[in-house]
């Protein structure tokens, strides 16, 4: 494996998202992509050729090549935690999309496996590090609107079976409204509170079935397991407390309601399961002021950017697997408390990492 220049990546996954990754990545010239795999080794061809990757196959083909240190992995959550500890059991660092994995106890088998073997883990929502919400961040910590106390989010949808060509998994455990897109508002809430510490939520599944929209499997039925409509109050340990909605079960589309207040003032953020957006503040009485995020060309990948960096530099990465593990914590929290119709503890936490400089910049090289 080689110790220094740009930082060979693996992409295992080549589904749906993988086009804004590999897109996004041959941008970023500290990551250099050499290999896509998959279950369906020719869907990996498909997307190396249309993305200029030279080499594809499988999984296990992508954990043999020296030259791929950083494993991407975009699988579907049922297969996220198999595929990372594969690829740590193999010395690779992982960079692994949301949720970390579908059980606490299988995200701390991970978190501990890395820490044994050295090696770095970092779970996605990697929006978090667009000029968005970091300059959200650099607000509160500056004192924009005083202490942060309570806010308010809204993801609500008719959901992604209306889209996606093979949405089941996103009606089974590890999706639903709640792990599918709870991952942007909840590591954008723990960002700007820390650690949530507990958590009480009700919520419900309006229908068992749903019928594939669009793509070559529009009208087949999939079967519902998760909720799909969850309302959710996040008490943090700071004290501040958050009220949540996450639906899948309306036609009418609100997504990327994030409000943020203190006792100075009110923060509209940007849609967290985007990069960048505008950013709004109210002290009271006047109107609404428009706060111009910093700049910056950032999309899905900057997290393996940022995780490359710190390969190379031996400094902490900002996606550290535990906040990963802390947000699947809240969540895997929240649906026990609608089946119990009571609080429920969430016991882990996690290091806040420093917000990024103004002018970090993922298409820059830094890595020669
Ligand atoms: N689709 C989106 O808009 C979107 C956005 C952000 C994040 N994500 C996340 O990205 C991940 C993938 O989502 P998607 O929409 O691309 O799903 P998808 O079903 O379109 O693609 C997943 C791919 O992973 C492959 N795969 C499944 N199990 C595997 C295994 N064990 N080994 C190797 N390959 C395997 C499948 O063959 C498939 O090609 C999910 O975690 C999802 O939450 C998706």
């Amino acid at each position: 494996m080689s110790g220094a220049g740009p930082v060979g990546v693996g992409v295992v996954g080549a589904g749906k998202i993988s086009d804004q990754y590999l897109a996004n990545m041959a941008r970023y010239p500290d990551l250099d992509v050499r290999f896509v795999a998959d279950l369906h080794p020719h869907l990996a061809r498909a997307q190396a050729e249309r993305h200029g990757v030279t080499d594809s196959g499988t999984t296990e083909q992508a954990l043999a090549r020296d030259d791929v240190e950083l494993i991407v992995n975009l699988t579907v959550p049922a297969a996220h935690a198999e595929v990372a500890s594969a690829a740590l059991a193999a010395g690779k660092h992982v960079f692994n999309e949301k949720p970390i994995a579908l059980d606490l106890a299988a995200a701390e088998a991970l978190v501990a496996q890395a820490d044994a073997a050295r090696l770095r883990l970092g779970c996605a929502p990697d929006t978090f590090l667009g000029p968005g919400l970091q300059t959200v961040r650099r607000m509160l910590e500056a004192g924009a609107i005083g202490t942060p106390l309570t806010a308010s989010a809204v993801m609500q949808s008719g959901g992604p079976h209306l889209w996606h060509p093979n949405p089941d998994f996103l009606y089974q455990p590890g999706a639903g409204p709640l792990f599918d897109m709870g991952p942007y508002y909840l590591t954008a809430l723990a960002q700007a509170f820390g650690p949530v510490a507990r958590v009480a939520a009700r919520g419900g599944t309006a229908a068992p079935t749903r019928v594939i929209g669009k793509g070559p499997r529009a009208g087949e039925r999939i079967p519902v397991a998760v909720p799909t409509y969850v309302a959710a109050l996040y008490e943090f340990e700071s004290g501040a407390v958050a009220q949540a909605t996450f639906s899948f079960d309306t036609p009418l589309e609100r997504m990327g309601v994030l409000e943020i207040t203190g006792a100075e003032a009110t923060l509209v953020a940007p849609d967290p399961n985007t990069f960048a957006g505008e950013i709004r503040i109210n002290r009271g009485g006047e109107a609404w002021q428009s706060v111009p995020a910093t700049r910056g060309e950032h999309g899905r990948g900057i997290g393996a950017v940022d995780m490359a960096r710190a390969i190379r530099s031996g400094g902490a990465h900002s996606t550290d697997a535990r906040l990963g593990l802390h947000v699947l914590d809240a969540m895997v929290a929240t649906g026990a408390s609608i089946e119990t119709a009571s609080f429920v503890e969430v016991a882990s936490g996690f290091d806040p990492v420093a917000p990024l400089p103004e002018d970090w910049d993922p298409t820059e090289l830094t890595l020669a």
